[in-house]
């Protein structure tokens, strides 16, 4: 009967083992595919209430088109207050 116990405490801790190890490894994956020079952010900044990406590019002397360029990912319909934006790469 022990060894039942632990036998299954075994089997639950190697899943939750393979579960978080399985969920890190798609990030790891999607940092070294895709340029890491684009992705690799110097200087980030939270946005705060009624940012917008034109008026943080601005805010930090960059041009809306270098701001996307070091942002892959964001979208500016939904810029949302805390969020982290890069402004210098
Ligand atoms: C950005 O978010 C808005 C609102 O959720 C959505 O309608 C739009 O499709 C999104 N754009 C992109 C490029 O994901």
């Amino acid at each position: 009967m022990a060894n039942t116990s632990i036998f299954k405490l075994v089997l639950v801790l190697t899943l939750v083992l393979m579960i978080s190890v399985s969920e890190s490894i798609p990030i790891s994956f999607g940092k070294g595919t895709q340029g890491a020079a684009a992705l690799a952010c110097n200087t980030v900044v939270g946005a705060e209430g009624g940012d917008t990406c034109s008026s943080i590019a601005q805010l930090f002397g960059l041009s809306l088109k270098e701001f996307l360029k070091i942002n892959p990912n964001i979208n500016c319909t939904v810029v949302f207050v805390g969020q982290w934006l890069c402004i210098a790469a």
